[in-house]
């Protein structure tokens, strides 16, 4: 069904509530640098990180998200970006194995997690950063690499998943995980809709995103450095940086409904939205028939809730 706009055709875009994994940035710092945004020098402020997150967190609720949460690491200040402690496809995890040593240690504290919430869980031999460099759009897994998840992994996760995995090489130093340089805006597949930063890929990859996303939305220099890119969406509501104001016209201009987050003090550590949260697909909502998929809710789907808190 679509409605007219003048001279276009938007899509009706309807919401699929997520099932998320969040981490509370109790620790949150930035005392080393493993991309350009952070510099230890400069101070930062955790309890204003943490209210930043907190309105995230709020934003969810107010959408109807089902929100888990793993407990946060001491030292390990990084550990609020969930999106990547793992990937989660068909009820299945792929653990992170991550390429600094500062952050290694978050991938066992979220496999335990995966592990305690009863999903199956596959244990990475190769490096990856989880859903901050897979994004899973329509029934195709896109993998960055160039800066941190290395294309062998690429290759582990189509076994595991079984299926197709279209790798992508980020270029720009400043967008070192997928994650920020493309936005799924609709997964669901036949309606497969993404923006991103055409410059964050290299050439190969960039001819491979406009032939599989002719409609995409592009995103402007300015709202891919604010971290707009850097986007949860449920079809319908988008949560990405408040100061990303043009994404924002683009996308209601595409019919979908932009929520904007003050997310600044964790884009300290080169994070925003996207980076907080690590969607939980289960296995119906994702492996179903592709006809009913997108009527699925997957609210109540997750095998796991109160016990593991
Ligand atoms: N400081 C973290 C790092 O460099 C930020 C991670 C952001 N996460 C993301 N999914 N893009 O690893």
């Amino acid at each position: 069904m679509t409605t007219t706009a003048p001279m276009r055709l938007v899509r009706e875009r309807t919401a699929t509530p997520l099932t998320v994994l969040m981490c509370r940035p109790t620790h949150f710092t930035v005392s080393y640098s493993i991309n350009p945004w952070m510099e230890p020098e400069n101070p930062t402020d955790t309890a204003r990180a943490l209210s930043q997150w907190s309105e995230l967190r709020r934003v969810f609720e107010r959408l109807g998200f089902t929100i888990e949460e793993v407990a946060p690491g001491e030292s390990l200040p990084d550990m609020v970006f969930a999106a990547n402690g793992g990937l989660v496809v068909d009820g299945k995890a792929y653990t992170a194995k991550f390429t600094h040593a500062e952050r290694a240690p978050e991938a066992g504290l979220y496999a335990d997690w995966f592990r305690a919430a009863g999903l199956e869980v596959v244990d990475a031999v190769e490096t990856n950063e989880g859903e901050g460099d897979v994004l899973l759009i329509g029934d195709v897994l896109f993998a960055g690499t160039g800066f941190r998840t290395d294309t062998s992994s690429h290759d582990e996760m189509a076994r595991v998943f079984g299926r197709e995995v279209v790798s992508l090489r980020l270029i720009r130093p400043d967008f070192y995980h997928l994650d920020t340089a493309l936005a799924v805006l609709d997964a669901t597949p036949g309606q497969e809709h993404i923006a991103y930063l055409p410059s964050a890929f290299d050439d190969a990859s960039r001819a491979e995103l406009e032939r599989r996303f002719p409609d995409a939305i592009l995103v402007d220099e300015h709202d891919a450095k604010v971290f707009g890119l850097n986007a949860v969406s449920d079809g319908l509501h988008v949560i990405t940086a408040a100061r990303a104001t043009a994404f924002q016209h683009q996308l209601r201009e595409a019919g979908y409904e932009p929520i904007g987050v003050d997310l600044t003090e964790l884009l300290l550590a080169g994070g925003g939205a996207k980076c907080c949260t690590l969607v939980l697909r289960d296995r119906t909502a994702e492996s179903a028939d592709p006809a009913t998929a997108s009527s699925m809710s997957t609210a109540s789907s997750t095998p796991t809730t109160e016990e593991n808190r």
